[in-house]
């Protein structure tokens, strides 16, 4: 959700910001643009749609500098426009400013600023930041970029340059992520780390509060509000460039679909030993966890989904009740939470701004906060009580698909582990369900080697201004999982729809060649489903069952069976889910569609 980057140092800032730009395009990607200082002059680009644009624009006209900034934007306030893109400029030109966040006392701000003969060429929240630090500017501008950000409330994560000030870059934060990355040819600023791992290995993670300057000759320095200078931890990653490369794949959903045996085979191996799980520290001792009265899973989207199939094997492997709730929605509800309470906060990213305020709100109720998190260093590891890491690496599509399968394994270790410190499943029985997750990616490989067998349903349902799926239970989980990653990249109209719940309403929607696709992989439910199948077949739906049985009503009443390796039922989703994300990639390609970017998201979710 909109993206910055920039740069201080002895190379020519353009290409830097444009690379590092590039790299972050999936965050947003509804214009760009950049600011450079050089020669005493600042100069600003923009362009409208794909970072392709602005760099046409650069290559025509190449603009020069040492110091510079730049923003892709998923736009929050105010259309998609040039006057809207960023960077935004104060009135005289002088200074220009990147913002990642969002300002929610703008409007008040800003008639102040009008009152001042102060005149916006934008509808953003963020001409308003820029204003302000001209107002406070008088040579100095830290001073004045602190000054202006006590100012505000909300979020943000601000580069600010100036022509009068033309060897410095100041950073700060508060709330939206920014990382620092330092070399000996100068220094970077980031939202995240996929834009500076070509560059340098040494980061520093500013934290909230925090407002940094770096300047030309090769100094730079951290400071709180009160200007205070502090001392920052440099660190060093291991994160490289050809773990956000496409590997070869024609996209990065694509790559990441196919590396998800990989990513379980990782975390089974790091928290598996001799049959035994190990999660150490990360997560709560038996005496912790017998305190708990209740558990809490929170968060938003894909990984709600990954929290909602978990709730069945918690509940299942520990007997304890699971209360999942969206991110958003727990924040304006009335909250039963306690010291006792256990809170699972499920984030890729670590960034999701519902998330972090759920999160936020657990905790000043007193819950133990866990966070799941494939980002590491990200906000949310900072704010927990304990961090599982999802360890898939770099998941840059925009929709979630390794992130989709680790976190259910985080969480299905976690409910074994519960229940074994509880004492809920014998030693043996933890065993069995231990061996046969190890068999899970081998299966996942053996539905990725049938991959071109879904382009066919891709090619049945491209044209369809509907689609529903369906399921009972755990698979109706899989089903809305399903229905959320075909709408958002092919841009069908999905829904996915309880199979018992059919008859109460939505089966008037069925008529001839209406396309239904089902989940059906639970021993307890299968006959149930057939039967509902069956009703929907005789109402003319053509119904693709992504199954893992051989079972002879399902196959009567579907136009295509999908079948899946079998396993056991609790771990069915790991397998249901594959040919949905693959049904959802072709489907999207057929349509032509940007199958990374599509239309209208934005990869990490920063804004309320
Ligand atoms: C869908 C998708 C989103 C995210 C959601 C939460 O494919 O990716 O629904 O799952 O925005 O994002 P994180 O996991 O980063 O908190």
């Amino acid at each position: 959700m909109c993206g910055i980057v920039g740069y201080c140092g002895n190379k020519n800032a353009g290409e830097i910001i444009l690379n590092g730009l590039k790299k972050m395009e999936y965050r947003g990607y509804d214009s760009a643009g950049m600011s450079l200082v050089g020669q005493d002059k600042l100069k600003t680009i923009k362009s409208i749609g794909k970072l392709e644009n602005l760099k046409k624009i650069y290559k025509e006209n190449p603009i020069k500098g040492s110091v510079g900034i730049g923003h892709t934007r998923w736009a929050t306030h105010g259309e998609v426009s040039l006057a809207n893109a960023h960077p935004h400029l104060n009135t005289s030109e002088t200074i220009a400013l990147v913002h990642n966040g969002i300002i929610e006392n703008y409007q008040d701000l800003k008639k102040e600023l009008e009152n001042l003969d102060y005149s916006f060429k934008s509808k953003t929240d963020t001409e308003v930041i820029v204003q302000l630090i001209d107002y406070y500017y008088n040579g100095n501008l830290l001073n004045a970029v602190l000054k202006s950000v006590k100012r505000l409330k909300g979020s943000y994560a601000l580069g600010v340059i100036s022509m009068n000030n033309p060897s410095e870059l100041i950073a700060v934060r508060y709330k939206s992520p920014l990382i620092v990355g330092l070399s000996d040819d100068g220094y970077f600023i980031s939202s995240e780390l996929s834009s500076l791992v070509e560059y340098t290995n040494k980061v520093i993670y500013m934290e909230n509060n925090e407002i940094a300057q770096f300047s030309l000759n090769n100094e730079y320095k951290f400071f709180n509000y009160n200007l205070d200078e502090i001392q920052k931890e440099i660190t060093n990653i291991d994160l490289d460039s050809q773990s956000i490369s496409k590997n070869g794949f024609d996209h990065y959903m694509l790559k990441e679909i196919f590396e998800q045996p990989d990513a379980i085979r990782n975390t089974l191996e790091k928290r598996i030993v001799e049959n035994k799980i190990k999660l150490g520290d990360s997560f709560f001792t038996k005496e912790e966890i017998e305190k708990f009265n209740k558990i809490y899973i929170i968060a938003c989207g894909t990984a709600f989904h990954a929290g909602e199939v978990a709730k069945f094997a918690i509940q299942k492997f520990t007997g304890r009740q699971v209360i999942c709730d969206i991110a958003s929605e727990f924040n304006y509800n009335q909250k039963f939470i306690d010291e006792n309470t256990l809170t699972i906060f499920v984030s890729q990213s670590g960034e999701t701004a519902d998330t972090l305020l759920a999160l936020e709100n657990a905790k000043k109720l007193g819950a133990k906060i866990l966070a799941i998190v494939n980002s590491e260093n990200s906000t949310m590891t900072r704010e927990a009580d304990k961090v599982i890491y999802c360890y898939c690496g770099p998941e840059i599509s925009v929709a979630s698909t390794k992130a989709y399968t680790s976190q259910l394994l985080q969480l299905y270790l976690i409910a074994l582990d519960m229940a074994d410190k509880l004492g809920t499943m014998s030693k043996e029985e933890i065993t069995d369900i231990l061996e046969e997750l190890m068999l899970i990616p081998g299966k996942i490989e053996f539905i990725l080697s049938n991959k071109d067998d879904f382009r066919d349903i891709a090619e049945d349902i491209k044209n369809e201004s509907s689609v529903y799926y369906t399921g009972r239970g755990i698979d109706f989980i899989s089903a809305k999982e399903g229905a959320l990653k075909l709408k958002e990249i092919s841009y069908i109209h999905t829904e996915a729809m309880a199979s018992g719940e059919l008859k109460h309403g939505s089966i008037a929607l069925m008529e001839k060649n209406t396309k239904i696709i089902a989940v059906v992989t639970q021993n307890f439910t299968v006959d149930k489903i057939a039967s509902n199948l069956e009703e929907l077949k005789s109402r003319g739906a053509d119904i693709y069952t992504i199954t893992t049985f051989n079972n002879s009503t399902v196959n009567q009443n579907s136009k295509q069976i999908i079948k899946i390796p079998e396993t056991i039922d609790i771990l069915a989703p790991f397998l249901s889910i594959i040919p949905s994300q693959f049904i959802a990639y072709y489907t999207s390609l057929a349509k032509g569609n940007d199958v990374d970017k599509p239309r209208n998201l934005a990869k990490s979710v920063t804004v309320e």
